[in-house]
C-alpha cells in the first residue's frame, strides 16, 4: 500500500529494510495502528535520512544505525498511550495547532511557581484565568546534586527531579492539562549532560564506549586549537571551554560549567540515546520539547563552534523522529544567536521548514529593550525589516524576558545602517540597564562581564528593568504609571507580533528583582537568580483589587491575551511586515491577512506622538478599530495620536 516512489533510490532501499525491522516491535499493535505508523515512517523517512546522512552517512555502520533507530521508534510507538495516539491523529490533521492566535505560553520553574508537579495542577485556575495554553515547566528532569545551573545539568533524562515528583506525576500533570487544552513543554538539554550522569561516570571509570559520548583529549593540543576561536559563555563564572579530569588524565569539553560535559553528537549512539529519552518523555504526555543550547551541538576547529550546518541536520533528524513516532510533539529551538544565524533553525535551503517548529525570537527581545532605553525605534525597525522570511509552518517564540541574561546581540551592520556605533550602543544598553546611565529608570545588574571584549550582559526582571522597582521606591505615581505602561508595551509587542508569546512567570504581576541569591551558596555568583524569583501568591491575590500595580498589569496583559485570541491576523502562519514609517519613536508593522490587514503601532517614548494615517489607508483601513481597547480610534487632520507608550492593534 505504500508509495515509496518519492524517496531517493538509496533512501528507498534503506526504507524497505527499516520498515521490515520496524514492523516486528509493532506486532502487538492493532493492524490499523501498524499501518498508521508505517505510513508516517514512509512520509518522513526522506527528511530523516537527509538529516542524518550529512552527519553519519560516511560511517560503515550507517545502515545499521538507521535501521536500529527505526526499530526504536516503532517500539516507542507501540508503547504510546491510546489518548496520545489520538492526539497524534488530531495533529496530523491540524499541524498548525501551535500557530494559533489562541496560543499563550507561560514559563516557570516548577518549584518556584508551585512547589511540585502536583502543585502545578492546583494552580491551574490562575493559569487559565490568564489564558495560558502552553506551560514551559523548567527544571523538570533530574539534575545533578549541588550546583546544576538552574537544572540545566541533567543526571538522568528519564527521571523527574525528586523534589518535584516522579514520572507518574509528570504523566498525570500532562493528562490533566491536556484535558483542559493546555500543552506541556519541558527542556531537553542536548548540548551537555551532568558530570554525575551515568554516561559521564562510566567514562570516568575508563569505559571507552562512554568516553566516546564526550569530547576528551589527552593533551592541550586540540583544546588550545579550538580555544583560539571559541568565545567564552560564562567568562567570569566558568572561564575556558575545557576541564581537566585527573581520574582519566583527559581534558573534557565543557562549554558551560565544568560539571556540564558536552555530548559528542558525531557519535550516533548519542543521537540514539537522546531520541530514546525524547520519545519516552513524549509518551508521558510532553507536547513540546525546548531543545536547549542547540547552537553548540557541533564543533569545528577555526570557528566559534556554534550554528554549524551539522547542527541543523541533527535537528532535522530529531524532528523527523518525533514526526514518525510521536507526531503530536513540536520542537522549539533555543538558539540565542544573531539574526543571520537564527533563521537556519527553521531550516533554509534544502532544510526549509524541516528543522524546528518554534524558535526564540531573541532579536525581537533585544530590540525591545534597546528601543525602550533609547526611546528610538530606528534600529529595531531596520533590524527586523532585514529578517529573512520564515516558512509559513513555523512560529516564533516571542518573549520580553526569560530566565537567562540579556546579551546585546546587535550586529555592526545593523547599527551602522542607522548611524550607530554597535560597540558604543551595546555599552550604552549595559550602562542603562545596570542603572549607571544618568537618569536611567532600570535596576539590573551586569552579568558575564568579559574583560577581553568588554561585553556586559544584563540580569533583572522585566519590572525592575522597566523602572517599576525604582518608581515604587520613590512613591511617585507618575513614574509607577510609566513603568506599568512600559511593561504593557513589551507585552503588546510579544502578544501582537505573530508567534507564540511566552510570558515569563511574575511579569504579569510586576514582580521585581529577588536579591536573595546573594545568600544562597549555589546561586551567589550567578545573578541570573535575581530574575528567577519565587512566585508571589500574595501579589497574585492583589490582581483583583482595583488600582493596585498587580491589577493594572494582570488585567492589562489579560485584556491583550483576549484581544489576541479574537484576532485571526495573529495566526503565526501569516507574516509580519515591519514598516518604515519614518518615525523615530513609533514601531509599526503590518499583518496582512485574507480578512484585511492588521497594523500595529507602538509608541516607545513617554511623550505623545502622532502618526500619519496614510499608513493605515494604504492598507485599506479607513476607520481604524483597535483590537486591544475594542474601540474605534479617531483620526484628526490625517493623523493618529498615541499617548506615552500607547499600543494599537488596528484593523
Ligand atoms: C540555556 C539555558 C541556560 C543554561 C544554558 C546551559 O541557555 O537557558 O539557563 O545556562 O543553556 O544549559
Amino acid at each position: 500500500m505504500q508509495n515509496v516512489l518519492h524517496l531517493d533510490p538509496e533512501a528507498r532501499d534503506l526504507f524497505l529494510e527499516a520498515r521490515a525491522a520496524a514492523e516486528r516491535p509493532l506486532s502487538p499493535l492493532a493492524e490499523r495502528d501498524r499501518q498508521i505508523f508505517v505510513l508516517r515512517l514512509e512520509r518522513w523517512f526522506q527528511n530523516l535520512v537527509d538529516g542524518l546522512r550529512p552527519v553519519y552517512g560516511r560511517r560503515p555502520d550507517f545502515r545499521t544505525f538507521v535501521v536500529g533507530l527505526c526499530r526504536e521508534m516503532a517500539e516507542a510507538y507501540a508503547q504510546r498511550p491510546e489518548a496520545l495516539k489520538e492526539l497524534d491523529l488530531e495533529r496530523d490533521l491540524t499541524p498548525d495547532w501551535f500557530q494559533r492566535e489562541s496560543m499563550l505560553g507561560y514559563v516557570f520553574y516548577v518549584d518556584r511557581f508551585a512547589g511540585t508537579l502536583r502543585g502545578v495542577r492546583d494552580r491551574l485556575d490562575y493559569l487559565t484565568e490568564l489564558g495560558a495554553t502552553y506551560l514551559h515547566l523548567m527544571s523538570t528532569l533530574e539534575a545533578r546534586e549541588g550546583p546544576n545551573d538552574g537544572g540545566y545539568a541533567i543526571r538522568d533524562y528519564r527521571q523527574i527531579e525528586p523534589a518535584l515528583g516522579d514520572r507518574d506525576d509528570l504523566q498525570e500533570t500532562c493528562t490533566v492539562l491536556r484535558e483542559k487544552g493546555v500543552s506541556v513543554c519541558i527542556d531537553l538539554v542536548l548540548n551537555h549532560c551532568a558530570d554525575q550522569h551515568d554516561w559521564a561516570r562510566r567514562a570516568l571509570a575508563g569505559e571507552q564506549r562512554y568516553q566516546d559520548y564526550f569530547y576528551m583529549y589527552e593533551d592541550r593540543g586540540a583544546p588550545d586549537a579550538y580555544e583560539r576561536t571559541l568565545p567564552e559563555i560564562f567568562p567570569d563564572m566558568a572561564p575556558g571551554s575545557f576541564t581537566y579530569q585527573p581520574e582519566i588524565d583527559r581534558w573534557v569539553w565543557t562549554t558551560f560549567h565544568e560539571y556540564q560535559w558536552d555530548l559528542n553528537w558525531s557519535n550516533p549512539q548519542v543521537f540514539l540515546e537522546i531520541v530514546r529519552s525524547m520519545l519516552d518523555l513524549a509518551n508521558l504526555g510532553v507536547e513540546v520539547f525546548r531543545l536547549d543550547a542547540v547552537a553548540f551541538l557541533w564543533k569545528r576547529v577555526g570557528t566559534n563552534c556554534q550554528n554549524q550546518p551539522e547542527v541543523h541536520d541533527l535537528l532535522q533528524g530529531l524532528r523527523a523522529c518525533s514526526k514518525i513516532a510521536t507526531p503530536a510533539v513540536a520542537h522549539k529551538a533555543e538558539a540565542i544567536v544573531s539574526p543571520d544565524d537564527l533563521i537556519h533553525y527553521f531550516g533554509t535551503g534544502r532544510r526549509y521548514g524541516k528543522v524546528s517548529n518554534i524558535a526564540y525570537h531573541n532579536s525581537l527581545m533585544v530590540q525591545f529593550w534597546s528601543a525602550l532605553a533609547s526611546r528610538d525605534t530606528r534600529l529595531m525597525t531596520h533590524t527586523l525589516r532585514e529578517f529573512p522570511r520564515t516558512p509559513t509552518s513555523i512560529a516564533w517564540g516571542t518573549y520580553v524576558r526569560g530566565h537567562d541574561d540579556i546579551g546585546w546581540a546587535i550586529t555592526d551592520q545593523d547599527a551602522s545602517a542607522v548611524g550607530l556605533d554597535a560597540h558604543a550602543h551595546r555599552a550604552f544598553l549595559s550602562d542603562f540597564y545596570s542603572g549607571r546611565f544618568p537618569g536611567s529608570h532600570a535596576r539590573g545588574r551586569v552579568f558575564g562581564f568579559n574583560p577581553r571584549t568588554q561585553d556586559r550582559r544584563i540580569s533583572g526582571t522585566t519590572a525592575s528593568l522597566a523602572g517599576l522597582e525604582k518608581a515604587l521606591e520613590t512613591g511617585d505615581e507618575r513614574l509607577v504609571a510609566l513603568s506599568i505602561e512600559r511593561i504593557l508595551l513589551g507585552h503588546a509587542l510579544i502578544l501582537g507580533f505573530g508567534g507564540i508569546p511566552l510570558l515569563y512567570m511574575g511579569d504579569e504581576l510586576g514582580m521585581r528583582n529577588d536579591y536573595g541569591y546573594e545568600h544562597e551558596p549555589h546561586e551567589l555568583g550567578d545573578n541570573r537568580w535575581m530574575h528567577r524569583p519565587r512566585m508571589d501568591w500574595r501579589a497574585a491575590e492583589l490582581r483583583d483589587r482595583e488600582g493596585t500595580v498587580e491589577e493594572r498589569l494582570f488585567h492589562g496583559v489579560r485584556r491583550m491575551v483576549r484581544a489576541r485570541s479574537r484576532t485571526p491576523h495573529l495566526h503565526a502562519s501569516y507574516a509580519t511586515d515591519v514598516l518604515d514609517i519614518g518615525h523615530p519613536h513609533v514601531f509599526a508593522y503590518a499583518r496582512p491577512h485574507p480578512l484585511g490587514t492588521m497594523v500595529a503601532l507602538l509608541n516607545f517614548s513617554e511623550q505623545v506622538q502622532t502618526v500619519n494615517a496614510d499608513v493605515l489607508t494604504s492598507y485599506g483601513i479607513e476607520q481604524p478599530y483597535d483590537q486591544i481597547q475594542q474601540t474605534f480610534v479617531g483620526v484628526e487632520g490625517g493623523v493618529l495620536t498615541l499617548t506615552p507608550y500607547q499600543r494599537y492593534w488596528l484593523i
